[in-house]
């Protein structure tokens, strides 16, 4: 098996060996983050991080978790409501406000957190072709801010002066940081594996590559206990309707066109979102120190047929689809070796088509929820993104 800890080691995969002390293997010893720690979980009001909220708290183990989310348009306190509506949840929750750019609303938070788990980032790809400076202000200052608080964290739990508020001693704190595949690029044939140099082509992932290289750096200067993990293309109830399953699911319910980027022909691996919570969790909990694990669904599918799939299950017709101009240095395919993690002992569970048909029920069944997210500055951001494309789109050609 590959040397777990990695991260910041070598050409780009990641964080230096040698720099963090022992590379404890996994399963050696109790989990890193027992059950009943208090968690900081940052962006949990998004896509992925609320199911791992939602997720870990229903598990009723005893974990506390605080989540840190500046609400940006793509965050939504809507995706809490099973927690906050859950009395025994509630009362091992708390919401936040804030920017994990300001050290100010960070350090407390950090100061009495078990663990940090990063899922914060502008997420979506079109939008940092249009604008990409909110991607570096929360993937490189918000990333540094973090990990600054974990490191003074450490220090304290170092020189045995970390309490809790009832005085009882804390170790140093475990940061994860949620990553994605897009930071190796497009790979047109084979997979990527975690050593890996990192070849990012949008600037959402070059604003993710460059967390992944600050986390390496601070294990490798501070010797912090990090963690990454690198998903692949994720699917599943809450996702904020820009991204290609939920647009194409909800402009189909409207017999809106429906934009498909080129040939259609790009290929994707698709995550279901609990599997994805699932194993950023074993990550967190059994992970060695430094390690970084690729996370992928097993299910490379063309887009053109993830969308016919989404029109077969509400019955609308291939006519609504629209082949449009491609989106700037679109990548082909993402593909990623998912060894590591399935050492670990983590398996994806949902099948994609029939996760894909529960996702469709879900936005079928929860028009309220979407309709709520699609409000005016959805329309100004739609009338930007696609209304030229729209204009100038063809007939999209059929799947075989
Ligand atoms: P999302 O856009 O749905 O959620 C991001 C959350 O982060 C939102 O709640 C937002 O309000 C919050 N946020 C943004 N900037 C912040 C800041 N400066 N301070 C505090 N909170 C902030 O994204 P998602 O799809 O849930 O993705 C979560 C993470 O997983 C991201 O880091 C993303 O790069 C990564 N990832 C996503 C996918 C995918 O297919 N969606 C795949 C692999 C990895
Ligand atoms: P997306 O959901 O934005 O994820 P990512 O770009 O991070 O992979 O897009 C998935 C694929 O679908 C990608 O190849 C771009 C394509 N796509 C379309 O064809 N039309 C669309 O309107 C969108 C949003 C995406």
């Amino acid at each position: 098996m590959t040397e777990p800890s990695d991260v910041g080691a070598g050409a780009g995969g990641g964080v230096p060996p040698g720099a963090g002390g022992p590379a404890v293997p996994p399963g050696a010893g109790g989990p890193a983050v027992p059950p009943g720690a208090h968690l900081l979980v940052c962006g949990g009001a998004g896509f992925i991080g609320s199911c791992y909220v939602r997720d870990v708290l229903g598990r009723r183990d005893g974990t506390r978790i605080t989540v840190l989310d500046k609400l940006t348009y793509a965050g939504n306190r809507a995706n809490l409501t099973p927690v906050e509506g859950d009395p025994e949840q509630a009362a091992r929750f708390a919401f936040v406000q804030g920017d994990i750019a300001d050290p100010a609303a960070v350090d407390p938070l950090v100061a009495a957190a078990d663990a940090v788990v990063d899922f914060a980032a502008e997420s979506h790809v079109d939008r940092s072709i249009l604008d990409p400076s909110a991607f570096l202000v929360t993937g490189v200052i918000g990333v540094r801010v973090l990990l600054e608080a974990v490191r003074r964290q450490t220090d304290l739990a170092r020189a045995g002066e970390r309490h809790d508020a009832d005085g009882r001693s804390m170790g140093a704190p475990r940061f994860l940081q949620v990553s994605t595949d897009e930071v190796y690029g497009s790979v047109e044939e084979g997979s990527s594996r975690e050593g890996d140099p990192l070849a990012p082509r949008s600037p959402y992932a070059a604003a993710k590559a460059a967390g992944d290289l600050l986390v390496g750096a601070y294990r490798a200067t501070h010797d912090l206990d990090v963690v990454i993990t690198r998903g692949a293309n994720t699917y599943g109830p809450y996702q904020h309707p820009e991204k290609l399953i939920p647009l194409v699911a909800t402009n189909a319910i409207d017999e809106e066109p429906i934009p498909l980027y080129g040939d259609g022909l790009q290929r994707r691996d698709w995550l279901h979102v609990a599997d994805h919570a699932a194993a950023i969790d074993l990550a967190l909990r059994h992970g060695a120190p430094g390690g970084v694990y690729n996370v992928p669904g097993g299910t490379e599918r063309a887009n053109r047929d993830v969308v016919a799939g989404i029109l077969a299950r509400l019955g609308r017709p291939w006519s609504l689809v629209r082949s449009v101009p491609d989106r700037p240095g679109h990548d082909r395919r993402y593909a990623m070796d998912g060894g590591r993690i399935a050492a670990l002992g983590w398996r994806p569970r949902v099948l994609f088509e029939a996760g894909l048909a529960a996702t469709v029920d879900w936005y079928r069944d929860n028009e309220a929820w979407w309709r709520a997210v699609r409000d005016s500055a959805w329309d100004a951001y739609y009338a930007r993104q696609y209304g030229d494309r729209l204009a100038a789109s063809t007939e999209a050609e059929r799947p075989a």
